[in-house]
C-alpha cells in the first residue's frame, strides 16, 4: 500500500492497485470543488494516466457527504465571460481525462452529491451511493446557470433526455433509490457494503447499459424541436426567458448539439461561462449567499429548546404548531375550543401525509403534536408561541395568566402581525422574554420568520426565537418593533396603490399581468385575495395611522359583504374549488404606461424608508426580508439591489415624476437624499 498527500486530497493505492482518491478539504465541514481542488486533482488524473492502477474510486472524507459543488464565492470573481470560459474548459479537460482513464472508475457518494460534485461523479463510470443518507443533484438552475461541467451531456447519456431535462429544468434532489431507478447511480448500497461495492465493481466491472431504444425516440433530429416546443411552454410559465435564461440554454443545447457529444460539451462550457457573469446569474447567487446570511444569524450555541407550546389554534397557530412538529419538536397546543384543536390534527394529518408519506414516520410527527386544552404543557415549555386575536389587551390579558406558569428561562413569542411589543410587555413581570416570531401564511411555504425585538426583548430570547427559527428549517430576519415590521410595512403601499389602479378603472388583470411581468411571482390583487381581504385590510388599517397609505372604501365594503378572497370563493377574483377564474380580458383595452412604476415604485420607496430607520441592520439583510418574504423577483436580488443596478438617481427622478402626476403619496422618502445605495 502507498499514500500520497496532497493538501486536499490523500491518494491511497491498495494491495489491488485500487487508487482511493479521497478528498478532505483542510478546515472545513464540507467539501467544495474550488480551484486549488481541480488544479490537485487534474496532477493527480494526469499521473494516473502515465501510471494506470487496476482501477480508480472518488470518495469524500466528510462526514457531511460526497461534495457540495463548486465553490459559490468563486462564481462572483470572474472579470469577463472569457476568464470564467477558461477556467470552465480547464475542468471539462480534467473531467474528459477522468473519463478517458484506460481502467474503470467509480464515485463512492454519502450525504450530499451536487451540482459540481455530481458532474465529477458522472465523469466517472460507476456511482455507488449509500442508499439512507444520499441526495443526489444538479441544481444549478437556481443559481441562474445550467451544468458546466459537461453534467448536461453526461446526466442525459445516463437517464435519458426526459429524465435528465427534467432533473436539470426542475434542480431537484434525489435519494439513493429514486437516483438507481432513473439510472442516475449504478448501485444504492447500505453503508458498510460502499467500499467492498466500489472494490468489487473494479476487480468485476459490470456492462454498462445504454438507455432502452424506445427512450430514444424523443432524441431524433426531427422530433426534438417538438418535445423542445413542449418544453418551453412548460418552463415559460414559471419563468420568462428575459428573467431566467438558464432553463431555455439548456433545452437549447439539447436540441441543437445532442447529435455531436464533442460539440455539446463545448458549447455547454459557452453557455455557462456566458450566463455566469450575466446579472440573473450574479442576482441569483447573491440571494444564495443571503439565505447563508440568515441561518448564520442563529449563532448561539448554548441555546437548546426541547418543548414549545403554541396558544391559539386558528389560521396561524395551527400551522406553526403542525410545522414544528413536523421539524421534530415536541408541541403542546392550547385552543379555548376542542373543535379547533380537533381541526388542527385533520390539518396536520392532511400535511404530515403530503410530505412524509411513510405511515411510520407520520404516526411519529402526530405523536410529537399534543392537543391541550388546559395548558399543561406551558410548565415545560422552552418557548410559547402566542397566536390568538390580534387584540392587545386580549394578548395581555393572558400573558398576566401564563406567566406565573412558565419555567424561569422560557421566552414568549408572539406572531403579531402588527401590534409593537412595547404595547404588549406591560402586562409581564419579566418584559425581556418577550419577542416577536411573525410567520407568514401560509406557514409551511413561506420561508421568511420575522424575529421582532422590541426595546425590552433580551439577547437571549432574541437569540432563542432565531435559533428556532432556523432549527424548523426558515430563515430569521431580526426587524424592530415598528408598525408593520418590514414585510408588511413595504407590501402594503404596493397592495393599496393596486387597488386604488382597480378604483381608477385598470382592469384587475392588467394590474396583475404588469407585476408578473415585473417578476413578481403573483399580482397584488390575486395577492390580496390569497392573504384575505379582511387580514389587508385590518393591516392596512393598523398601518394608515403612521404611513401614507389610504384605506380603500371598496375594500372596507368587501371585508362587510363577507367578500373575503379565496377562503370565500370571491374576492376581487372568483375563485372556484380554491383555483382562481380569470375574467375575460377586455379586447382593446390599452393600459397607463406608468401602472408598473406606480406599483414598484411605491414599494421601492417604502424600502427606502425602512433602510433609512434601520428596520433591519443592513441593506442585504432588507433585501433579502424581502424577497422571501413577498417573492420580489429574485433575479433583480431585492428592491435595493434593484435601485443600485437601475441608478439611484435615475429612480428617484422616476418617483418624482409620479408624486407630479399622482400627489404625495410618491413623495421620495429623505433617504433618497441621504443615502446612498452600494
Ligand atoms: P384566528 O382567529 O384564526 O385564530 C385565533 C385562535 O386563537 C382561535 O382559534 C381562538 O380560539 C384562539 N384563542 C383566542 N384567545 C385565546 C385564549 N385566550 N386562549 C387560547 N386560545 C385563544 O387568528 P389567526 O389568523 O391565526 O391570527 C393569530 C395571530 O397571528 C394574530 O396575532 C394575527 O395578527 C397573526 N398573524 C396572522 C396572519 C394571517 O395571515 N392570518 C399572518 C401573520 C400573523
Amino acid at each position: 500500500m502507498t499514500k500520497k498527500k496532497y493538501k486536499n486530497w490523500n491518494v491511497v493505492n491498495d494491495d489491488n492497485n485500487i487508487s482511493w482518491l479521497h478528498l478532505d478539504i483542510p478546515k472545513s465541514s464540507t467539501n467544495v470543488l474550488n480551484e486549488q481542488v481541480i488544479i490537485e486533482l487534474d496532477t493527480i488524473v494526469n499521473e494516473l494516466s502515465d501510471n494506470v492502477p487496476a482501477g480508480v474510486v472518488i470518495l469524500s472524507d466528510k462526514a457531511s457527504g460526497f461534495i457540495a459543488g463548486a465553490d459559490i464565492n468563486e462564481f462572483t470573481t470572474f472579470e469577463s465571460e472569457d476568464a470564467a470560459l477558461v477556467n470552465i474548459q480547464r475542468a471539462h479537460a480534467i473531467f474528459n481525462n477522468i473519463e478517458n482513464l484506460n481502467c474503470p472508475t467509480v464515485a463512492v457518494i454519502h450525504g450530499f452529491c451536487l451540482g459540481g460534485g455530481m458532474e465529477l461523479a458522472l465523469a466517472c463510470d460507476y456511482r455507488i451511493a449509500e442508499e439512507d443518507s444520499s441526495s443526489l443533484g444538479l441544481p444549478e438552475i437556481k443559481l441562474g446557470i445550467h451544468p458546466g461541467f459537461g453534467g448536461t451531456v453526461r446526466s442525459i447519456e445516463r437517464m435519458g433526455s426526459f429524465a435528465a431535462l427534467d432533473f436539470m429544468l426542475t434542480g431537484r434532489n434525489l435519494k439513493a433509490h429514486q437516483a438507481k431507478k432513473s439510472g442516475l447511480i449504478t448501485y444504492a448500497v447500505p453503508k458498510r457494503h460502499l467500499l467492498t461495492a466500489a472494490t468489487q465493481t473494479i476487480l468485476n466491472p459490470p456492462r454498462i447499459k445504454s438507455r432502452p431504444w424506445w427512450e430514444k425516440i424523443i432524441n431524433f433530429r426531427f422530433v426534438r424541436p417538438l418535445v423542445a416546443k413542449m418544453l418551453i411552454k412548460k418552463v415559460t410559465i414559471k419563468a420568462k426567458r428575459a428573467h431566467y435564461p438558464a432553463p431555455y440554454a439548456i433545452i437549447d443545447l439539447w436540441l441543437k448539439h445532442l447529435d455531436n457529444r464533442k460539440i455539446m460539451l463545448q458549447e455547454e462550457a459557452k453557455s455557462i461561462a456566458h450566463l455566469l457573469v450575466g446579472k440573473t446569474a450574479q442576482n441569483l447567487i447573491r440571494v444564495f449567499k443571503l439565505t447563508e446570511q440568515l441561518k448564520g444569524l442563529a449563532k448561539d450555541k448554548s441555546v437548546s429548546i426541547e418543548h414549545i407550546h403554541v396558544i391559539g389554534g386558528g389560521v396561524m397557530g395551527g400551522d406553526i404548531a403542525i410545522w414544528c412538529a413536523l421539524q421534530g419538536f415536541n408541541v403542546t397546543m392550547q385552543d379555548q375550543r376542542h373543535e379547533t384543536l380537533a381541526g388542527v390534527i385533520k390539518r396536520a394529518v392532511k400535511l404530515y401525509k403530503r410530505i412524509l408519506k411513510q405511515k411510520r414516520l407520520i404516526n411519529a410527527a402526530l405523536d410529537r403534536l399534543i392537543p391541550d386544552i388546559n395548558g399543561n404543557g406551558l410548565a415545560k415549555a422552552d418557548v410559547v408561541i402566542e397566536a390568538i386575536f390580534e387584540d392587545a389587551e386580549v394578548k395581555c390579558n393572558l400573558y398576566k395568566e401564563i406567566e406565573p406558569k412558565l419555567k424561569r428561562t422560557a421566552i414568549i413569542a408572539t406572531n403579531t402581525s402588527s401590534i409593537p411589543l412595547e404595547k404588549l410587555t406591560g402586562s409581564l413581570k419579566k418584559a425581556d422574554r418577550l419577542v416577536g416570531l411573525h410567520f407568514f401564511n401560509p406557514v409551511s411555504r413561506m420561508p421568511l420568520v420575522e424575529i421582532v425585538v422590541g426595546e425590552k426583548t433580551s439577547n437571549k430570547a432574541q437569540q432563542v426565537a432565531t435559533t428556532l427559527t432556523k432549527k424548523i428549517k426558515k430563515l430569521p430576519l431580526p426587524v424592530t418593533s415598528t408598525p408593520g415590521f418590514l414585510v408588511n410595512r413595504i407590501l402594503m403601499p404596493y397592495l393599496t396603490e393596486a387597488v386604488t389602479l382597480f378604483e381608477e378603472g385598470v382592469p384587475i388583470t392588467v394590474i396583475d399581468k404588469v407585476a408578473v411581468n415585473f417578476g413578481m411571482p403573483m399580482g397584488p390583487i390575486e395577492l390580496a385575495d390569497t392573504v384575505g381581504l379582511d387580514i389587508c385590510l385590518h393591516v392596512a388599517e393598523n398601518l394608515a395611522e403612521s404611513m401614507p397609505i389610504t384605506v380603500s372604501e371598496h375594500l372596507k365594503q368587501l371585508v362587510s359583504r363577507k367578500v373575503l378572497g379565496k377562503k370565500t370563493g370571491q374576492g376581487f377574483y372568483e375563485f372556484k374549488k380554491g383555483k382562481l377564474v380569470k375574467p375575460k380580458e377586455k379586447n382593446n383595452y390599452i393600459a397607463p404606461a406608468d401602472v408598473e412604476d406606480r406599483l414598484i415604485l411605491r414599494l421601492i420607496n417604502e424600502t427606502m424608508a425602512c433602510l433609512r430607520e434601520q428596520v433591519a441592520e443592513s441593506k442585504d439583510l432588507i433585501d433579502a426580508g424581502i424577497i422571501f418574504g413577498t417573492g420580489f423577483a429574485p433575479f433583480y436580488g431585492g428592491p435595493l439591489q434593484y435601485v443600485k443596478e437601475c441608478g439611484q438617481e435615475q429612480v428617484l427622478m422616476r418617483l418624482e415624476n409620479l408624486e407630479k402626476a399622482h400627489g404625495s403619496r410618491f413623495k421620495p422618502d429623505d433617504g433618497w437624499k441621504t443615502i446612498i445605495v452600494e
